[in-house]
């Protein structure tokens, strides 16, 4: 996995437009300050999904119906999913997370707390199609909670959610939260807290990469950049250079590689895409769900569906 990650960043690092995919935010710095995020008073999303959760728990459990294997994508602390243990009775647990030893960590715990419900951890790049060979059989629930599909490039989301579909084998579903499009103050301060907590993450995400390349980011030479593309309807985050600076990239194949950005150039390191109701449960539809159920707060600010997978 390690090559591969390699080279993916050594790509996306020297295209005319450079990125770095935001799974690189999440070592294990960058998944304890997601956390914080979480926390603040201006990311509404986590509060917003878990009042939702909480509010129709009832409906929600009806609608999923018999849960043999609950498929946790993104799991993180895996917290979210633990609330869902005792209205939902899953007899199997699965975490994946691209963070292996976090997730590991986290599910440890769990299971002590939990020792009836079988569980593992399993470390996956979640960006990659996904296979269950050992489980088709079985009732799956999968949960993909807190807008992650938002990361996703609608087109990706699609062949996400076909995916998905296709793993349920006519019998499962997802059990699934967005983030709805709604005012720019609101969307603004949500990516741009006054704490920085934010600006943090975005900038781990060159700790990270450095880790991974060998490669020389300055965090000093870079600053948090996030706003609302309107036209894309996706927040889009990025690091700007405050000067002219040079990165080297210890090249996999011995050729080390510089890359140069003057003062201003932005990396591109996350979209965060803002879905209406309608466009959303569309989507699902068209991917191979059916009988889509969907629930929202008062101020329709988050949405959480559970979707069937198509007999
Ligand atoms: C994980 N994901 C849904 C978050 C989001 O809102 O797109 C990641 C994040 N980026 C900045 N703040 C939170």
């Amino acid at each position: 996995m390690k090559h591969t990650l390699i080279q993916e960043l050594h790509l996306s690092l020297t295209n005319d437009v450079p990125s770095i995919s935001p799974k690189f935010f999440y070592d294990d710095i960058g998944s304890h300050l997601f956390d914080v995020i979480t926390l603040l008073k201006e990311y509404y999303p986590t509060r917003t999904e878990q009042w939702i959760m909480d509010t129709f728990q009832g409906a929600i459990t009806d609608a999923i119906g018999p849960c043999e294997v609950l498929l946790d994508l993104g799991a993180g602390n895996c917290v979210k999913a633990s609330r869902l243990f005792n209205s939902i009775k899953p007899k199997q647990y699965r975490a994946l997370d691209i963070s292996k030893e976090y997730l590991e960590a986290a599910v440890a715990d769990l299971q002590k707390q939990f020792p009836h419900i079988a569980m593992s951890a399993q470390a996956i790049d979640l960006s990659l199609p996904l296979v269950f060979p050992d489980i088709s059989e079985l009732r799956k629930i999968f949960f993909f909670p807190g807008s992650s599909i938002g990361n996703y490039d609608p087109e990706k989301a699609d062949q996400f959610f076909a995916n998905i579909a296709h793993e349920c084998h006519g019998n499962g579903g997802l059990l699934i939260g967005v983030d709805l499009v709604k005012d720019l103050e609101t969307l603004h301060l949500a990516y741009n807290d006054p704490l920085g907590v934010t600006s943090s993450f975005n900038l781990n995400i060159l700790l990270n990469v450095n880790r991974i390349l060998g490669s020389n980011f300055n965090l000093r030479d870079w600053e948090h950049c996030a706003f609302f593309n309107e036209s894309q309807s996706r927040i889009e985050m990025h690091l700007r250079a405050r000067a002219n600076v040079e990165v080297n990239l210890p090249g996999s194949n011995a050729r080390d590689h510089v890359i140069r950005f003057k003062a201003g150039d932005l990396i591109h390191t996350e979209n965060s895409y803002k879905y209406t109701q309608d466009g959303f449960t569309e989507k699902l539809r068209r991917a191979g769900f059916e009988n889509i159920h969907a629930w929202t707060d008062p101020k329709k600010h988050f949405l959480v569906c559970f979707a069937n997978a198509k007999k």
